[in-house]
């Protein structure tokens, strides 16, 4: 199948603890279970987006251990391009390191490893499948110059360009902005970039207007059970969450995206898109871990 979705980011393993809750500083506390998933963001929404029905590339680094052999099998297994992995010698795989409590929540510690090597000439030899590609997704795990020089690739080759600002860590530059479509932070994300408070519909909308003033062409602010909120000149629009029992939250974002965009490279319009994330999204939250908790479309038929 060719790559209409092209996502340039992260692949990471994840290290998962169970835990009754989050732990204080200092504090040694025992857990309930642990496991290993292929996880990222970047590669959790390439697979989001191959199971959700797009013919799907990833453009990213591995580390030349086992970890990074097993992120790369993850995604072949699910029909995902991976010419565009590339194995960097005597450098671990990213990892991160995840505890999630007894009420669902998670708090998450990353090591970049491999993916802070991915370079703007790495993705500029992958130009052929961003050529080929109608949508290119980039987040936050890799180097800034990597994202900046790909979402402006991305821009010239007149994509529709989707920036997932995760993880945030503060405004981002602001020449980023002409070249992205479509702007999806959360609402820690949101706050971030901002530096405004976002936490219910209202702020979500100043925020998402905010970063319509700096430049993005549209945001989706998802805000977990209260839905997601699209922000566009034309004004805003709000998305109701579908009511789930969440087991654990981790790659929610990331299967919103992935199925986002699956469904725009499908022909969905942008609101049926939306919501068809959201479906996703609601059923990955139902589901322990990053990758294995991500729905198939066969799961999602109305
Ligand atoms: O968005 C969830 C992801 O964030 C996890 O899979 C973890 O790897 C981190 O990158």
């Amino acid at each position: 199948m060719n790559a209409k979705v092209v996502v340039v980011g992260s692949l990471n393993m994840d290290l998962v603890a169970r835990a009754p809750r989050l732990p204080r500083a200092g504090e040694t506390l025992a857990g309930d279970s642990f496991c290993t998933v292929p996880g990222g963001k970047g590669a959790n929404q390439a697979v989001a987006a191959a199971r959700l029905g797009a013919g799907v590339a990833m453009v990213g680094n591995i580390g030349d251990d086992p970890y990074g052999l097993q992120l790369r099998q993850a995604l072949e297994a699910e029909g995902v391009d991976c010419q565009g992995v590339s194995v960097c010698p005597g450098v671990s795989s990213g990892v991160a390191l995840i505890t999630v409590d007894a009420a669902s929540q998670n708090c998450i510690v990353i090591v970049p490893g491999a993916n802070g090597l991915l370079s703007p000439e790495s993705v500029q030899r992958c130009d052929a499948l961003l050529q080929a590609a109608e949508v290119i997704i980039c987040q936050l795990e890799v180097p800034s110059e990597t994202v900046a020089w790909t979402l402006a690739r991305a821009r010239s080759l007149g994509k529709r360009v989707i920036l997932n600002p995760a993880p945030a860590v503060g405004p981002l530059p602001a020449h980023w902005f002409a070249n992205i479509d479509y702007l999806t932070p959360n609402e820690s994300e949101a706050q971030a970039l901002t530096a405004m408070p976002v936490n219910d519909l209202d702020s979500a909308r100043r925020a998402g207007e905010r970063l319509l003033q700096l430049g993005a062409g549209k945001v989706i602010v998802t805000l977990g059970a209260q839905g997601a909120l699209l922000v566009s000149r034309e004004g805003s629009q709000h998305f109701p969450a579908p009511v789930v029992q969440p087991l654990d939250t981790t790659a929610a974002g990331d299967t919103f995206i992935g199925g986002f965009a699956a469904a725009l490279v499908q022909g969905q319009e942008e609101g049926e898109a939306i919501a068809f994330g959201q479906r996703a999204a609601a059923l990955s939250v139902t589901r322990a871990g990053a990758q294995p908790s991500i729905p198939y479309l066969v799961e999602l038929a109305p």
